[in-house]
């Protein structure tokens, strides 16, 4: 009876320390930095909305929201690190479409993006240009059509690695298009965009957070939008389905993950503060500029997120295993 009292005793203790140490993380937390994985280069779209998120969530949180880029492998390099990274609240990562591509490109994938992460919410959607060097000798798309076919192999596209969606972009555009253009890898589209720049590369398909303001400045030809309806950003830019490839669609979303079993209560105070951060004047003003669209408030929670993930990995995988893309 004793015994039985005592083993009652020491659990009611572990009980109470736990919902203490719970409640102390919940008023406490953030009590340092907090790092912010991106799986891309500096400069790049995933930077630009992990940047500009971050400095508004640096204000709300009281402790810096660091973006640390890990590039490399379309994502993946960044993804596994973040599912090995301690669970204590102190790591996210943000990522695209990519996370749901990943589990059929890559047949030996060191970590399972619907297993190993807790979600955090969907974050901004994100139309896609096709955007060429200045001096490409194209002044719009049907010249451009004319020109890959006469060019075939020697007109290029950048992009930023296998997985990425600037490559899936690529590659659907070579099909849709029926030219077999070269594509080259990149570690984001940061660098991807500072060689289309300085005419090293021919043609990159990147989205409106990446181009808009290379667009507006002349620095780079436009030859259409990815979305099935104009931009207002853009309105007199066509979509690439009203130029000749109808159906072709390709808009990016993206979403916040942390490591699995990190506590409920860092994964709602920096949710919550990601949608404080959206709604800032500023910082919507910013986004709005830049072409990307905030999704409903439904997405803007774990379950939104982890539903849609769901969703795409099986919308992607037969279409993946079909084109025999593999990356590995
Ligand atoms: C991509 O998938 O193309 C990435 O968004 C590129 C990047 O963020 O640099």
């Amino acid at each position: 009876m004793k015994s039985i009292r005592k083993i009652l005793f020491a659990s009611l203790c572990t009980l109470a320390t736990l919902a203490v140490s719970t409640a102390a993380l919940a008023q406490a937390y953030p009590t340092k930095p907090i790092t912010l994985v991106v799986p891309f280069s500096a400069g790049g779209p995933t930077d630009v909305v992990a940047r500009t998120l971050g400095a508004a969530m640096t204000r709300s949180l009281g402790q810096t929201v660091v973006v640390e880029n890990k590039t490399g492998a379309g994502g993946t390099i960044a993804a596994a690190y973040t599912a090995r990274a301690t669970p204590d609240g102190y790591t996210f990562l943000i990522h695209h479409n990519g996370m749901a591509t990943a589990p059929a490109l890559y047949r030996k994938l060191s970590y399972k993006p619907l297993a190993d992460f807790e979600y955090v919410s969907q974050v901004i959607d994100v139309p896609m240009t096709l955007v060429g060097r200045k001096d490409l000798p194209a002044k719009d798309f049907k010249e451009l059509m004319a020109y890959a076919k006469a060019k075939g192999e020697k007109v290029n596209l950048a992009h930023a690695g296998l997985g990425a969606v600037s490559h899936l972009c690529g590659v659907l555009l070579r099909q849709a298009m029926d030219v077999s253009m070269t594509t080259i890898p990149y570690q984001g589209t940061g660098p991807a965009m500072n060689a289309l720049l300085a005419g090293q590369v021919d043609l990159l398909c990147d989205q409106t957070t990446s181009t808009t303001p290379h667009i507006k400045a002349g620095m780079v030809k436009l030859f259409g939008v990815t979305t099935p309806t104009r931009l207002k950003t853009l309105p007199d830019t066509p979509t690439l389905a009203e130029q000749g490839l109808p159906g072709f669609q390709v808009v990016v979303w993206h979403g916040i993950y942390a490591p699995k079993g990190t506590p409920k209560e860092a994964i709602d105070k920096f949710g919550a503060a990601l949608r404080t951060a959206l709604k800032d004047p500023t910082v919507a003003k910013r986004l709005d500029e830049l072409g990307a669209v905030v999704p409903p408030d439904d997405k803007l929670t774990p379950t939104g997120l982890q539903t849609w993930l769901e969703k795409e990995t099986l919308r992607y995988a037969p279409v993946i295993k079909a084109a025999g893309q593999f990356a590995d």
